[in-house]
């Protein structure tokens, strides 16, 4: 499909989704999702795409939030759709079983954050800066910044970030968690893809349970997060790889993964 607000671009076995507006620093329009939505349902199928990059072009911005021209007309019904079908979007997202990880080269700001938030890994140049405007316009987050960033900053940081609607840098990002890593702008994408390409080297199927269990502890008390983990290493204890995996340690060789 021919997307016109990203671009989506196929490696070998990864993917790179770039935001593409730009000249509206990437903010996040009715159309974008959409197209998101379309294309990360594409992902869902392909079978050779096993890990996801995220970011946006330009030299500006990740994404600034959600399109406030869109947003602005919203009334109460309006309003909750708005919120919902971003969120849907980003909870599929969430939910690929395939690691997804933002590369924040510039602004992240409101739905650009949450986007980011939504990702499993979160790197940022040097440049980005980050935040939940929204009580600036007069709203709160409405694509789950309430409900993730305290999972990821803890509830304190978290509501300091929301209430205060404070802008802060990839530094101090970095020190409370929000990103994994900071990296000097033009080795953002590069560092990114190193990245990629070396979980790219481990059991595909191992790596997609082990993003399938952690989503879950999300949602899970830790009972019910055990017994799902054992399921799930039940089900890899079945596959070729684990036989590969574990021969090749006691033949003092490399695993040769094939994925199965
Ligand atoms: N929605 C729609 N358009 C946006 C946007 C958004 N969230 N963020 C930026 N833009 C547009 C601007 O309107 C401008 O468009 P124009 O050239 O047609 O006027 C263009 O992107 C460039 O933005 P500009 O504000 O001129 O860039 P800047 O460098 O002066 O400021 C920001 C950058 C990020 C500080 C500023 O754009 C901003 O505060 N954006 C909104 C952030 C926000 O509140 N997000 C939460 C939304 S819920």
């Amino acid at each position: 499909m021919d997307y016109q607000t990203i671009i989506f671009e196929k490696r070998s076995n990864y993917g790179i989704i770039t935001l593409n507006r730009p000249d509206k620093l990437n903010a996040l329009n009715f159309q974008l999702f959409t197209e998101l939505d379309t294309l990360i349902k594409e992902i869902e199928l392909d079978e050779n795409i096993n890990a996801l990059i995220l970011t946006g072009s330009g030299d500006k911005a990740f994404a600034a939030g959600a399109d406030i021209k869109e947003l602005n007309s919203s009334n109460v019904r309006s309003g909750k759709q708005f919120s919902e079908f971003g969120s849907k979007v980003m909870l599929r997202l969430e939910q690929l079983r395939i690691p997804v990880i933002a590369a924040i080269n510039g602004f992240a700001l409101g739905g650009g954050l949450e986007l980011a938030l939504s990702c499993h890994i979160r790197f940022a140049s040097e440049k980005a800066k980050m935040g939940q405007p929204e009580v600036n316009l007069g709203i709160i987050p409405g694509y789950g910044a309430t409900q993730r960033l305290p999972k990821i900053v803890g509830k304190a940081k978290a509501l300091e970030l929301i209430i205060s609607a404070k802008t802060i840098d990839a530094q101090y990002a970095k020190s409370i968690g929000l990103v994994n890593n900071v990296f000097p702008n033009e080795e953002l994408l590069p560092k990114t893809i190193e990245f990629v390409e070396l979980v790219l080297t481990k059991a595909p199927l191992a790596v997609s349970a082990a993003v399938e269990c952690v989503n879950a502890s999300q949602n899970l008390d830790l009972q019910e997060g055990l017994t799902y983990e054992s399921s799930r290493f039940g089900d890899i204890c079945g596959t070729q790889d684990f036989q590969e995996g574990t021969l090749a340690f006691l033949e003092k060789r490399n695993p040769n993964f094939c994925g199965k």
